[in-house]
């Protein structure tokens, strides 16, 4: 069997970088970012801002944006296109809602069968112009004046959601409140500087204004902590692997993964090398005998992109594993509780669905078998991790499919094993 082993640096996080893109483009100057994860989802964002006027150059290791108010933003000539991208449809909605003139959202087979109705109502509550069909894309945005503020309460524990509604406020008349009481990753916020109050009841509120100015964002973006949980689940489960992962995210919103880790009785250590404006570092990972452990609810919204490869890691641990509690998984780019459970049953492995997730007990030994992904990336990735644990083969039907978060994915993982 392959071990793991090295020291690598990982692309851009990904919601940092389609964030770090749109408010460069918000931003009444020029911006620069490195480590800017060129991937499939963050290149939609970028065409989608070229097209609204935005100039951007790369010059294959600097990204710069000259951004400027939207009052200035020109109208696209054809449809805004997401591709396959939830972050770029729903961000993107919220600033679309406030232009003065028209514009259309579209995305591929896999976005436009994804619920935008959880941004549709809040933005038509603000005032903003959308015609839809039943709530999906595509989305056809007709010009308003200004927007006007509102007090919101996020029904689905989406940073989606919330960003499009603080991304609306920046164009609303009066301050904008969202309120969240499932935490969810808090980039906008940050990155924005946005006010954050706690409420006594424990949720916490978020305030967005046109008077908020958005700050030269310029950085280095932090690794990928979800990328990098696919080769950690390889250390932790392939016998005699250490790995080094430097300069990766430990923005505390996303690593309730490693929180799920140590309760497993993973050795792993963290080290913080930097804070502002995201907290990154450096992670080591050992293999590790592992024990299944009934996962917090409160941890679901943290864990949400790591479920897929937690799957594989809870198959080779001991002992019954639970999830329940993340219909979530049903509305991203495949139906991940669908595809975990029939790609799971397809290689060997027992597993129980449920409506809201799903339950198995390990340990399991991967068979070789044939993997759909329905061209969803983090089920490819996830099931390439468990390729390196049987001796016979897993084959993807859409290897390439990994390229919507990770291009360089199969060369990193060619690197370390
Ligand atoms: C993201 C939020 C999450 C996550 C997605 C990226 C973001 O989606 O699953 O990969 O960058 O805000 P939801 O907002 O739908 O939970």
């Amino acid at each position: 069997m392959k071990k793991i082993h090295g020291t690598i640096k990982l692309p851009g996080d990904k919601s940092i970088s389609h964030r770090a893109a749109l408010f460069a483009a918000l931003y009444p100057g020029k911006s620069e970012f490195s480590n800017f994860n060129f991937n499939n989802d963050c290149k939609a964002t970028l065409s989608c801002l070229e097209q609204l006027g935005i100039q951007w150059h790369y010059d294959g290791r600097v990204l710069r944006i000259t951004g400027k108010p939207v009052t200035e933003w020109q109208k696209p000539s054809k449809p805004l296109d997401a591709r396959n991208s939830g972050t770029t449809a729903r961000l993107l909605s919220g600033i679309l809602s406030g232009l003065s003139f028209e514009t259309t959202l579209t995305g591929d087979a896999s976005l436009s069968r994804r619920p935008m109705d959880r941004v549709l109502k809040p933005l038509t509550q603000m005032g903003a112009r959308i015609e839809s069909e039943n709530g999906f894309l595509p989305m056809h945005f007709s010009p308003v004046k200004k927007l006007k503020a509102i007090r919101y309460a996020l029904p689905v524990a989406s940073a989606q959601v919330k960003s499009s509604v603080l991304l609306a406020g920046l164009n609303a008349a009066g301050e904008t409140e969202l309120i969240e009481n499932t935490s969810t990753r808090d980039h906008t916020e940050r990155m924005l500087r946005l006010r954050q109050v706690l409420n006594e009841d424990g949720t916490k509120s978020l305030f967005s204004s046109s008077a908020i100015n958005i700050p030269d964002l310029s950085m280095t973006i932090p690794g990928d902590f979800s990328s990098a949980a696919f080769f950690i689940v390889a250390a932790l489960l392939l016998p005699g692997s250490n790995l080094t992962i430097q300069n990766v995210s430990l923005n505390p919103t996303r690593t309730g993964f490693l929180q799920v880790l140590k309760m497993m009785g993973a050795n792993f250590s963290i080290e913080e090398t930097s804070s502002f404006p995201e907290p990154a570092g450096t992670i080591t990972v050992q293999n590790s005998q592992l024990q299944n452990c009934a996962i917090p609810r409160e941890l679901n919204a943290n864990i949400i992109d790591e479920i897929p490869v937690l799957a594989i890691l809870a198959s080779q641990a001991e002992g019954p594993f639970i999830l329940r509690h993340v219909k979530e998984l049903r509305y991203k780019e495949s139906d991940r509780i669908s595809m975990i459970v029939e790609n799971l049953r397809a290689t060997g492995i027992p597993v129980e669905e449920f409506d809201d997730g799903f339950q198995l007990t390990g340990p399991v030994k991967f068979k070789g078998g044939r993997i759909e992904t329905k061209g969803d990336h983090r089920i490819a990735m996830s099931f390439a991790i468990a390729n390196l644990l049987t001796e016979e083969e897993i084959i993807l039907d859409d290897p390439d499919c990994t390229a919507v978060s990770f291009p360089s994915f199969w060369d990193i993982l060619n690197e370390i094993s």
